[in-house]
């Protein structure tokens, strides 16, 4: 019991006891969903991010623009750059967030977020929190909706991934209680769980889906993951149309693979860190990870981002102009749908469909041996003006 210091442990549990107790009681609160249909304008908040984030979210920004041209022109929507969010100036004032940047973030409705780095330990960066979970946080942007979609494999997934608790609620406030014993934390709530699980019914149920499916590793991780899964029985009592089973984390990425089992998963519920992992497995299905979006939804703000990282190498090999901006376009797609642009969202779909899984006419190697960002997303933009678009997408998802 050499140089264990128990006193500070105890304070330090309590301390998180406490804060986690706060949140439950904000969590407690009745807060509307935004309208945006009352906003005008509705403010898209645009940050670059760290690595290759800034040039693919240029990409997304010109879709953006083109998309909404006529909204933007009669001042209905407004595109605000948001400056600050790398990982200098984080690193250089210790924080996930950078104050201001967070101010201004938060005069958005709306936020489209290129990737940020994320520090470990070992890296040149101070090993301080990661932009996104702290945003994910700050704007308790609940809900991380993917989805992943292949016509040709019967692939139709969407993740409801918990976003604010799980593993990642306390992982930059874990204790090394000696230089022996590290300790992790891991949050489940009632609230948190409820409010997750009822928005994957919700959307099975508006969208006639007959199925959810929960998944956890309730055998073992009994505590909290046993109360994630009590809770979404609960809630599928309210849902008899809606048919719920679950399955373990384990044997779900294995079935994923599975041919024959894969298509009969549709709508998917899960604490924050398994959903990170499925999510990375799914979107291989589509192309892989560059080639899905990631909708970050809260009751007053959201944020749209890639599912994958900065890939610094890229930058540092002078080829981030070659990165895909599918991921981003795809989050821009999320965003115009979110703020109830459906049909522009639609095609957009469509469009990414049709130049990423069936026509191909441009690949994206990553290097000049492929296509640039922006020749790829001029593409994207030619192929959504092609009077052809939705008749070339139906061939496309009958052949
Ligand atoms: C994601 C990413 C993030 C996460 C990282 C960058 C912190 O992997 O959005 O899936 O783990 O949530
Ligand atoms: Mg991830």
């Amino acid at each position: 019991m050499n140089n264990v210091d128990m006193d500070a442990a105890k304070n330090h549990f309590a301390n998180l006891i406490k804060q986690q107790l706060k949140r439950v009681e904000s969590m407690k609160k009745e807060i509307d969903w935004v309208n945006y249909g009352s906003l005008s304008p509705i403010i898209i908040g645009i940050c670059g991010g760290d690595g290759i984030g800034p040039f693919i979210a240029e990409q997304a920004q010109r879709v953006l623009g083109f998309l909404l041209k006529e909204e933007h022109d009669a001042e209905k929507v407004e595109f605000r750059i948001i400056e600050g969010l790398t990982i200098e100036k984080r690193a250089e004032v210790g924080k996930a967030i950078p104050d201001d940047v967070l101010e201004e973030l938060k005069k958005c409705h709306v936020i489209l977020k290129g990737p940020t780095t994320t520090p470990r330990k070992g890296d040149p960066w101070p090993n301080i929190e990661s932009a996104n979970v702290a945003m994910r946080k700050e704007l308790d942007l609940f809900a991380n909706v993917r989805p992943v979609k292949v016509a040709a494999d019967g692939i139709d997934w969407i993740f409801f991934r918990e976003n604010t608790e799980g593993a990642y609620a306390l992982g930059s406030n874990g204790i090394n209680v000696s230089d022996d014993l590290a300790i992790d934390f891991t949050v489940t709530t009632q609230q948190g769980s409820e409010r997750i699980i009822r928005l994957a019914f919700e959307y099975a149920h508006k969208n006639n889906i007959d199925k959810v499916t929960l998944v956890t590793k309730a055998n073992v991780v009994k505590t909290t993951d046993g109360k994630f899964l009590e809770i979404g029985y609960k809630i599928a009592k309210e849902y008899p149309e809606i048919d719920c089973d679950d399955w373990y984390i384990d044997i779900m990425t294995a079935k994923l693979i599975d041919p024959k089992r894969r298509t009969q998963f549709k709508v998917m519920a899960l604490p924050n860190l398994y959903g990170d992992i499925l999510t990375d497995e799914a979107a291989e299905f589509q192309g892989g990870v560059g080639t899905a979006g990631s909708a970050n939804i809260g009751k007053q703000y959201a944020m749209f981002e890639a599912i994958h990282g900065s890939a610094p190498r890229m930058v540092d090999e002078g080829r981030a102009q070659y990165a895909d901006p599918a991921s981003m376009i795809r989050a821009a797609g999320m965003l115009v749908r979110h703020i109830g642009y459906e049909d522009g969202a639609r095609k957009l779909e469509m469009a990414l469909d049709i130049c990423g899984q069936f026509e191909k006419k441009l690949t994206i190697t990553g290097r000049s041996t492929g296509a640039s960002g922006q020749e790829y997303a001029d593409y994207i933009m030619d192929t959504l003006q092609n009077p052809e678009l939705e008749s070339k997408w139906s061939s496309f998802q009958n052949s």
